[in-house]
């Protein structure tokens, strides 16, 4: 007796539950930056008396390109067809458009036997404790780093673009700018050279989001500056180019997974030589 409805703002706390459950990195201030892009991109499954024990999200958050960031159904209600359903009503939903997700190893095989055999790069996850991150080595550097505000966004928006083949500015709107988030640009001579962003989930827990850089020098100093902001002690997790080094203050950090992007179709290609750090909650 499951179906299919859109997602309304009192199903948040089910879809937390869910998603904390299942140990995703995923905070309320990634619930509302991916509505705020496509408010409706997010499907629920509902049992005979209306509560959640589903979601899948097909998020309009490029031209033509739906990205599916959460799937997932309630621990007991699995293997029991709900995720197909879910599936199909994405499916239905995203139409001709191109299907794009972050898969987990374990799924890699089913999505690609849904169509999505085209693969981009892939990610690795790490998670751990922040202890010692030297904040004053940078004193002398050509880069300076300063925070990110509105006035920033049109040269924002060009930088981009020399990564992503489409524009991302309802995504970049909508993860870096905020009260509630860190966010930090890179200038050499006046000119964007690097981007970052993190938030903290809940007191202790922080979330890198974006890490785009020219060379090392630049992504390095741009790390130090988000986890100067960073309290000690702090849960931190991130994604990480799975060819690119991992930076030296995370060398005890623990690999909890690998994540490749699928898509259905294939597409102009992201310059990723500039993509250190990503989210698997964007495109
Ligand atoms: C993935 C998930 C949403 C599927 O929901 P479900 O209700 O159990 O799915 P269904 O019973 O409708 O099965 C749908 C299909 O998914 C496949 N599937 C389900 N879980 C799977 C898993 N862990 N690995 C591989 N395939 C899986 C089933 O074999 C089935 O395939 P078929 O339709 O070709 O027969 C659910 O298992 C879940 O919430 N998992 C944890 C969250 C997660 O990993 N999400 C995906 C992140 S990329």
């Amino acid at each position: 007796m499951v179906s299919i409805r859109p997602y309304t703002h009192e199903d948040i706390s089910a879809l937390m539950e869910l998603t904390e459950l299942e140990d995703w990195g995923f905070s309320e201030i990634d619930c509302r930056a991916t509505l705020m892009v496509d408010p409706e991109g997010l499907l629920v499954a509902q049992d005979a008396v209306g509560k959640p024990v589903g979601f899948i999200g097909c998020f309009n958050m490029a031209p033509d390109i739906v990205y599916v960031n959460l799937f997932i159904v309630q621990t007991n209600m699995r293997g029991k067809g709900i995720g197909r359903k879910l599936w199909n009503a994405m499916l239905d939903t995203a139409g001709h458009k191109i299907v794009v997700l972050d898969s987990i190893s374990e799924m890699k095989e089913w999505y690609k036997k849904q169509g999505l055999v085209f693969e981009e790069f892939t990610v690795k996850c790490y998670e751990g404790k922040i202890t010692n991150v030297e904040t004053n080595i940078y004193v002398d550097s050509s880069y300076i780093c300063v925070p990110l505000t509105k006035k920033h966004l049109p040269a924002l928006l060009a930088y981009d673009q020399k990564i992503y083949p489409y524009s991302r500015e309802k995504v970049l709107r909508a993860w870096y700018f905020g009260s509630d988030k860190y966010s930090f640009i890179a200038l050499y001579n006046k000119t964007i050279v690097g981007y970052a962003s993190c938030h903290m989930k809940s007191e202790n827990v922080c979330f890198i989001r974006a890490l785009y850089a020219d060379n090392d020098i630049i992504a390095d100093k741009l790390l130090v500056k988000l986890l100067s902001h960073v309290p000690k002690a702090t849960m931190l997790s991130f994604v990480i180019l799975d060819d690119k080094p991992l930076p030296k203050y995370f060398a005890d950090f623990v690999n909890t997974g690998t994540e490749v992007r699928l898509l259905t179709k294939e597409m102009p290609g992201i310059q990723t030589d500039k993509m250190i750090m990503n989210t698997a909650h964007t495109i």
